[in-house]
């Protein structure tokens, strides 16, 4: 049995509204057609759409072998982002998996616990008492100094981060434009956009292929141990027993810098808009900061905002998931936002309650009801490390300092990027907890 498919003309109405403000334009759809829905694309590639879990855990796990990613991810976003883990596919993405994952494992990543939080320290330190702060900013300061750490544990120097920073920033505000819209392909590249995102692009990779050569070369002292690029740089092939070359290395490191903390700090900034939204779950934090509790705060708020809102694969061969067939050439769009919201899975599902999230009460639940990264084989490989710098961040805020909105607490609307924003900025205060008393 096929989906009920969206006739064209439906499409075509929606077509600008769903380039703009697709979450509730597809949520309008998924309540009209049912959880499944067949869409033509842009006039001609064909998408099936889901916000069914079941549906999700064949694609992603069960039949993976099947699907691939699409080509937004490993064509457009590569393009710009090279070749890393995110967006490479088949045999050499599991190649270079099995060969990164370890660096990732939860015991490997206690060993950058001190260096996160130092970097935690230091920029709650900066901003407290120092006037308002633009949350978003703030959680992005944070999450990206954190990876820089995790990746440079000898320093990466202020001008290279901050630069580095600002490249990211704007390759990530740019991408979703060639994505979202392919039709300004042409015209992006005939107005020079994509040179110019291009060019940012290589100096980026210059950036990092510079300290990968003083690393190299011990111009910073001797090599740390633990961190995250030295454990690329001692990594071996299992067939060859020879390590990456250096052009791999580059872009596995800018797929970890992509991919790993603007989706951090987009958790980040909800969640604590969240807990301003509830001041009696702030208090129960800030009374006793029970790190059990704060996970469940925080999965809480990425099934509300799940910073990846959705993600797609394409099917290589006719197949059948869910009870319905997926035709060989097909994307499928995994909605994870609308997965999240879907009141099959969950009661009441746009208010925030974190008890929810308990683990007893996740066993009852489809295990794809709640999937903020992904799942199967190609899982986020940073999960571990972003529930460790959630953790120590909201952790160190709530110990010691007082957060509280600048002005009125504005209502936000998501607003979907490459991850998932908020569409209006949120000023905060961050105040140091003796200040107060
Ligand atoms: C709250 C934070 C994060 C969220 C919500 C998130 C979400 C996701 C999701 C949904 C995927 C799977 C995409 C798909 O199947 O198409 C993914 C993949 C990935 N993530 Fe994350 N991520 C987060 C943080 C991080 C961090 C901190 C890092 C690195 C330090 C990271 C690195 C990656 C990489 C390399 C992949 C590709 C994995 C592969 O295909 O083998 N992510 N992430």
């Amino acid at each position: 049995m096929y989906a009920p498919r969206i006739p064209r003309h439906v499409t075509l109405r929606h077509l600008l509204r769903l380039a703009r403000r697709p979450i509730p334009v597809f949520t309008e759809l998924l309540n009209r057609y049912g959880d499944n829905f067949i869409q033509e694309v842009g006039g001609s590639r064909t998408t099936h759409f889901t916000r069914d879990a079941e549906v999700a855990r064949h694609v992603l796990q069960r039949n993976h072998r099947n699907y691939e990613k699409s080509e937004i991810q490993t064509g457009q976003m590569g393009k710009y982002l090279g070749y890393g883990l995110l967006t490479n596919s088949g045999d050499d993405w599991l190649r270079q998996r099995r060969l990164i994952q370890p660096g990732f494992h939860r015991q490997r990543l206690a060993a950058l616990t001190g260096e996160m939080q130092g970097v935690i320290e230091t920029e709650c330190a900066r901003v407290a008492g120092s006037g308002p702060v633009d949350l978003f900013s703030f959680t992005r300061q944070v999450a990206f100094r954190i990876i820089v750490r995790a990746l440079f544990t000898d320093g990466f120097g202020e001008a290279d981060t901050r630069r580095l920073h600002y490249i990211l920033d704007k390759l990530q505000a740019y991408i979703i434009y060639p994505i979202r819209l392919p039709f300004l392909r042409g015209p992006l590249r005939w107005l020079g956009q994509e040179a110019r995102h291009l060019r940012l692009a290589a100096e980026s990779r210059q950036l990092i292929r510079d300290h990968i050569h003083q690393r190299n070369h011990g111009s910073r002292g001797p090599a740390p141990k633990d961190d995250l690029l030295q454990m690329l740089l001692d990594s071996r092939y299992e067939d060859t027993g020879e390590g990456m070359d250096e052009q791999r290395l580059i872009d596995e490191i800018l797929i970890l810098f992509a991919a790993g903390y603007e989706t951090s700090a987009n958790a980040l900034a909800w969640t604590i808009w969240l807990l301003l939204r509830h001041p009696h779950e702030l208090a129960q934090l800030q009374q006793s900061p029970d790190p059990d509790y704060l996970t469940q705060v925080i999965e809480e708020s990425m099934r509300l905002y799940p910073p990846a809102w959705i993600t797609d694969r394409v099917a290589l061969d006719t197949d059948e998931a869910g009870g319905f067939t997926l035709d060989a050439g097909v994307t499928i769009g995994v909605f994870i936002y609308g997965i999240h919201h879907s009141p099959r899975y969950y009661d009441a599902p746009e208010e925030f309650r974190p008890a929810r999230m308990h683990p007893n009460r996740k066993r009852e639940r489809h295990p794809f009801s709640f999937i903020p990264f992904g799942g199967g084989p190609r899982q986020c490989i940073g999960n571990h490390f972003a529930m460790l710098e959630m953790q120590l961040l909201l952790g160190h805020l709530l110990r010691h300092y007082d957060i509280t909105s600048a002005g009125p607490l504005p209502d936000l609307e998501p607003k979907p990027f490459v991850t998932l924003h908020q569409d209006r900025p949120v000023t905060v205060r961050i105040t140091p907890r003796s200040a107060k008393t």
